[in-house]
């Protein structure tokens, strides 16, 4: 489906107060934009928001961080922030490769990817979300202990994903190749594109990966 995207989305973003425009700002500081020192979650590519608003209103002891790097969609998720009154989640508009200019070391609690852009081209490899660039990235701003739960519609990308996991520092929890017949599906929340592709009869895939950063290589 074809997003419509919103010309001045960029100048929008800033008159919203879970917006932050300059994360880097925050680094060893997040403290300081949340009002408190609770465990931080994050989610990359979090597209219009269901899942990140939905988790951040269950839980209200933990502060979460949407990275979107689309503008538009970005906006699209921060329109239905103020309705909620959420002051748990920080919104910012870069591309993952920018992680660590604003999270130190061990920060990250637990990381979520639901239905990342697979990038089926062999060529385009190195962009998806699990390749080994991206998991060097995670071993390093997650804790020791923390979770990566990752979704998504696409078999192919699943099963490479699984081959990266087993060549880093992250151990396998969980797996399944049909989320919504297995004992995974407890507690589960949908996002928009799970709704889709569930809905027209296409099974999800999930996995969930620990890190043990005994098993991080000095390269
Ligand atoms: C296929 S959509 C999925 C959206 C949502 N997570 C869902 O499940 O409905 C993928 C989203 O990830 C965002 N995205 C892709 N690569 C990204 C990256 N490297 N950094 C940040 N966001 C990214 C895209 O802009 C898009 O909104």
């Amino acid at each position: 489906m074809r997003l419509r995207s919103i010309p001045n989305a960029s100048e929008m973003l800033p008159s919203f107060s879970n917006y932050v425009p300059e994360p880097g700002i925050f680094k060893e500081r997040w403290s300081s934009y949340f009002g408190n020192y609770n465990e931080i979650h994050l989610e990359i590519g979090s597209g219009k928001g269901e899942f990140i608003i939905t988790l951040a209103q269950n839980n209200p002891g933990i502060n979460y961080i949407a990275v979107e790097r689309c503008n538009t969609i970005a906006l699209k998720l921060l329109r239905k922030i103020p309705e909620t009154g959420l002051r748990n989640l920080a919104v910012t508009s870069v591309d993952a490769e920018h992680l660590e200019e604003f999270l130190r070391e061990g920060e990250i609690g637990k990381l979520y990817l639901n239905f990342s852009d697979p990038w089926p081209k062999k060529r385009h490899a190195k962009r998806r979300l699990t390749s080994p660039k991206y998991l060097r990235i995670y071993e390093r701003i997650l804790k020791d202990g923390a979770m990566i739960e990752f979704k998504t519609d696409n078999r192919g990308f699943f099963d490479y994903s699984l081959e990266q996991f087993e060549d880093s520092a992250f151990e396998m929890v969980a797996s399944t190749y049909d989320l919504y017949n297995s004992d995974l599906l407890e507690g589960n929340i949908p996002t928009e594109y799970e709704m889709r592709f569930h809905g027209m009869g296409v099974p999800i895939n999930k996995l969930i990966a620990r890190l043990d950063k005994k098993k991080i290589r000095q390269e």
